[in-house]
């Protein structure tokens, strides 16, 4: 009880002290004893220009000053509309209306709202069932949650959550349907396609309403890309049976990737395509959806143009302005160029640490969002067990060091497999590339030891 009195947050998790952070120096967080923290994860890979920019920090406080709140049912403000047309123009050609919304949970929701509105109003009154995947992570709201496909998250909440269905991605290196790359583009038979199709004709095209799908798969999976085809495939399908395609880009838009959206890698248009953390660099809460022109004449031809749906902190002007502030930070430093020549260098580098440190039995990615696969043994291919929460202690040894990534568990089949995921600053320096690198070094030597004293302890039993 006095514990209880003692700290009146309702911490994640209220066994843990966490570090108290008084303020950001770059790549860099500092805490109350001035230990120096190398966010090598960007946060929850959202802080994606690194801490304590004044231009940002000071047009939020401008449009503060101005105007902190107008109600978007009522009120509209000169940023909004600057924000929408620069996210509008980096977007996919037919992709123009933007919604904004305050965090990727929600803005998968509202795609998931207007998938079912768009086609409702059009007279399909049947389409409500949305395709989500396996080992993906779409948010922790209850639809976003629904559609996602993170086994231990839906869990606890089985009965609470909507009657969605689930495919698996393609996770080649590790293929849920057994198969081989290889042998699926040379025979072009994709078994992770072929279940799609299968998924819509057993639940018939005229109940399914939209797939939503990540287009590289981050918290879940650790950055794992699916081949080249495989997304022009899918949307095929989804033209095919009139399902609009949700491409979830809350953790890989705005430059993580290399491109703009990721989404641009693999040729294709989404109908819609929903984004968060990076668009403010994580300086406010934003995110949003980027809406095709065909559904926004849908709305008007037969929704007398209204989507019913908002929040009170929809287009807030002041999260608006840390976007705006942020975008154009993005463009000032030619972030693009940053991404790929770091991305390249960090890859090259953890090849060769994988080398050095068997533990990491596989290495992903794109740009700046690079994952690393952990196995015990991976010649002998041992798995960790998730009771040993691998990727856990390795980012605490990193902690002790005074680094942080972003630990995963999970990813073949949503209790096994574990990873981290490297995602730095998009202006990261080539020296705190070094660092990075250094510092994992170092921990995969102190992990090893963990891992040893853990087995003498077990055979000693
Ligand atoms: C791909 C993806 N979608 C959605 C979300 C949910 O975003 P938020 O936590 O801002 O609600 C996340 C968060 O990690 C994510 O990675």
């Amino acid at each position: 009880m006095d514990e209880i009195k003692r700290d009146y947050v309702f911490h994640r998790d209220l066994t843990k002290k966490y570090p108290m952070i008084t303020h950001g120096e770059g790549s860099y967080l500092i805490d109350e004893q001035g230990k120096k923290y190398l966010d090598g994860c960007s946060g929850a890979v959202a802080a994606n220009l690194g801490h304590g920019i004044t231009q940002i920090a000071e047009a939020m406080a401008e449009q503060a000053k101005k105007a902190a709140f107008v109600h978007t049912l009522r009120f509209e403000t000169n940023v909004l509309h600057k924000l929408a047309e620069k996210i509008g123009n980096m977007a996919p050609l037919h992709l123009n209306k933007v919604y904004f919304t305050s965090g990727g949970s929600e803005a998968n929701e509202s795609a998931l709202k207007l998938a079912r509105q768009y086609h409702r109003d059009a007279g399909k009154m049947q389409k409500h069932i949305v395709i989500g995947r396996w080992q993906s992570y779409h948010g922790n709201t209850i639809g976003a949650l629904s559609a996602g496909g993170d086994v231990k998250r839906r869990y606890p909440y089985t009965p609470n959550l909507l009657h969605f269905a689930h495919v698996y991605s393609p996770y080649c290196h590790r293929c849920p349907y057994n198969r081989n790359q290889e042998d699926c583009v040379a025979n072009q038979n994709w078994s992770c396609i072929t279940d799609i199709e299968r998924t819509i004709l057993e639940l018939g095209p005229e109940n399914i309403s939209a797939l939503i799908a990540e287009p590289i798969v981050g918290s879940q999976q650790g950055a794992v890309v699916p081949p080249l085809d495989y997304f022009k495939k899918v949307r095929e399908l989804c033209s095919r049976y009139d399902i609009l395609l949700i491409v979830d880009e809350v953790m890989t838009g705005f430059g993580r990737t290399g491109t703009n959206f990721a989404v641009e890698q693999f040729g294709i248009e989404p109908d819609i395509l929903t984004f968060g953390k990076g668009v403010s660099a994580g300086y406010a809460p934003l995110g949003g959806m980027i809406v095709h022109d065909r559904l926004i004449q849908g709305l008007l031809e037969n929704s007398s143009g209204k989507f019913l749906h908002g929040y009170t902190y929809s287009g807030h002007p002041v999260s608006i302005a840390a976007g705006l502030a942020a975008l154009d930070m993005y463009e000032e430093m030619n972030i693009l160029q940053n991404v790929e020549t770091q991305g390249a260098y960090l890859m090259e580098c953890l090849v060769a640490l994988q080398r050095k440190h068997p533990y990491i039995s596989d290495i992903r990615g794109r740009g700046l969002l690079i994952g690393l696969e952990l196995m015990k043994d991976a010649n002998q291919q041992i798995f960790f067990e998730p009771r040993e929460a691998a990727s856990e202690k390795l980012n605490e040894i990193c902690m002790e060091l005074g680094g942080v990534f972003y630990p995963g568990s999970g990813s073949i089949d949503g209790h096994k497999g574990e990873h981290i995921i490297i995602s730095p600053p998009l202006n990261i320096a080539k020296s705190e590339v070094d660092e990075i690198v250094r510092l994992l070094d170092h921990a995969f030597s102190i992990f090893h030891q963990h891992i040893r004293k853990d087995e003498s302890y077990e055979s000693a039993k």
